[in-house]
């Protein structure tokens, strides 16, 4: 096996993004697009790799997985410099092949980088640029080939005279390099050109008159190139990237009967017969299982979510949720929370950090914080646990079978056993035992004829 590694350029300051931060840590569905290039090479197998980042690229250093190396570019002088930046890298796969890929061009996959390796192996290549052929190549490198349809050199458009701007044929910006070639060539580039810069494509000229073969790998999607400079550029690649999911979701026997303003994290996997309403977001590290009705309106991340549950206009965070549980309208589950099955949590009802067992109801206006409720419990409508003291947070524990009368205070720590009923309008400040009735509430009164002669309202 042959050994590789990757180079990803994020030296960029994305001055057009309009943003305080780097331009790679833009988002393409909730996830930054350096990060859709750090999986396209774990995905195709590269493991060893070295980000270029400008001298303020710490935001970007923080991203990184474990492992990835980082070389520094301080001033932008193309992407040859940055290349060389990592030179040292370079210089610890010198017996390897190292692949050059942007930061900002998410959409780079794992069977284009794969795909070109094996054909530069194969043909013994020096360096192997991925092409792409596009509709308007204005901006790229053009890929000019010789008399025989081999590779002869890559030309930027602002050093191109007209008949090489008319070729649609360009360079992806994502390159194959043996290690070795690639040190010696670094070394010889030169800054002569319309921008003054040293240009990594100049490379190819380079292997040429050493003798050494360069050749051209043609992308199966024009996709790979697409890169954002501006916000409108990544709202393309935002729609371009929706698109795919739902299509990788429809494929997949998912319900989607209208797509507006749904979007789909990359990772997320929804079972069959799903049906997903109009409005619902589901972002990274959701598993929705088959049968459910997800939305509309509703936002859903880092969650999993079983068979045949219902969650409509509600947001759920960090959570696990049980088979044929119904949620919502309008509710919210924090992070932390287990829903057993079969419970119904309605109207106006926050769950923090709680386990619901299975069968639990939950149907309006409620607050339950880190609280432990068993089976086939009834939670009144206005349900508050109070679970914070100003300094700490307590539990609550309801035993199975409870019954919690409408607008009970809990506060906690209190426990409430098995089949106890708390009155309705109790504050519960100690433990209840099991099958008891807790009433803590004043005693009414009635003062007879008081509003007649007192009371302000006399309206009939
Ligand atoms: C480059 C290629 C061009 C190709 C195009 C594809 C060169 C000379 N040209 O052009 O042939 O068609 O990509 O998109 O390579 N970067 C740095 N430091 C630098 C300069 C760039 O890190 O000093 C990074 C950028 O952040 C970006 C990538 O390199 O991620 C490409 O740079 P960019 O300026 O977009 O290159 P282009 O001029 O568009
Ligand atoms: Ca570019």
């Amino acid at each position: 096996m042959e050994k590789t590694c990757a180079v990803i350029l994020a030296a960029g300051d994305g001055k057009r993004m309009k943003s305080a931060h780097s331009k790679v840590l833009c988002q393409v569905l909730f996830k930054p697009m350096i990060s859709w290039v750090l999986d396209s090479c774990r995905q195709a197998g590269i493991s060893d790799l070295c980000v270029v980042v400008s001298d303020h690229g710490q935001e970007v250093e923080q991203l990184l997985p474990a492992g990835c190396a980082t070389a520094v570019q301080r001033e932008r002088k193309g992407t040859g410099h940055a290349m060389l930046m990592a030179a040292d890298f370079l210089r610890q796969h010198r017996d390897g092949h190292v692949i050059m890929l942007c930061g900002d061009a998410p959409f780079v996959d794992a069977q284009t980088i794969q795909g070109a390796l094996a054909q530069h192996l194969e043909q013994g290549n020096a360096l192997t640029v991925v092409a792409a052929q596009v509709e308007d190549p204005t901006g790229y490198g053009r890929i000019v080939r010789d008399g025989a349809g081999a590779l002869a050199a890559i030309v930027e458009h602002r050093d191109a005279d007209e008949a090489v701007r008319a070729i649609r044929e360009i360079n992806s910006g994502v390159m194959w390099f043996r290690c070795d070639f690639l040190l010696e060539a670094l070394e010889k580039l030169t800054p002569n050109n319309a921008q003054g810069e040293y240009y990594i494509t100049d490379t190819v000229a380079i292997a040429l008159a050493m003798g050494r073969r360069a050749g051209v790998y043609l992308a199966k999607s024009a996709d790979v190139v697409l890169g954002a400079n501006d916000r409108q550029g990544l709202a393309k690649l935002n729609r371009i990237a929706r698109q795919r999911q739902l299509e990788r979701l429809w494929a997949g026997g998912v319900n989607i009967p209208l797509e507006d303003g749904i979007l789909i994290a990359p990772d997320v996997q929804v079972g069959e017969d799903t049906t997903i309403l109009p409005g619902t977001i589901l972002g990274e590290g959701t598993v929705i299982g088959k049968g459910c009705v997800i939305g509309p309106n509703s936002q859903i991340s880092h969650s999993v979510i079983g068979d045949e549950v219902t969650v409509q206009a509600s947001v759920l965070e960090n959570c696990q949720v049980g088979d044929k549980t119904r949620l919502g309208p309008f509710m919210h589950v924090r992070p932390g929370s287990i829903i057993g099955r079969d419970v119904k949590i309605g109207n106006f009802v926050e769950i923090k950090n709680s386990v619901i067992g299975d069968r639990t109801s939950v149907a309006h206006l409620t607050y339950l914080g880190d609280s432990d409720l068993g089976t086939g419990v009834n939670v009144g409508c206005g349900v508050v646990t109070a679970n914070y003291d100003g300094a700490n947070k307590f539990r609550t524990t309801i035993g199975d079978g409870a019954f919690i009368g409408c607008n009970t205070n809990l506060v906690a720590p209190v426990s409430v056993g098995e089949g106890a009923i708390t009155a309705a309008g109790t504050t519960v400040t100690q433990d209840v035992p099991a099958d008891a009735l807790a009433m803590g509430r004043a005693r009414q009164i009635n003062k007879e004829n008081w509003a007649r002669e007192k009371g302000k309202y006399h309206k009939r």
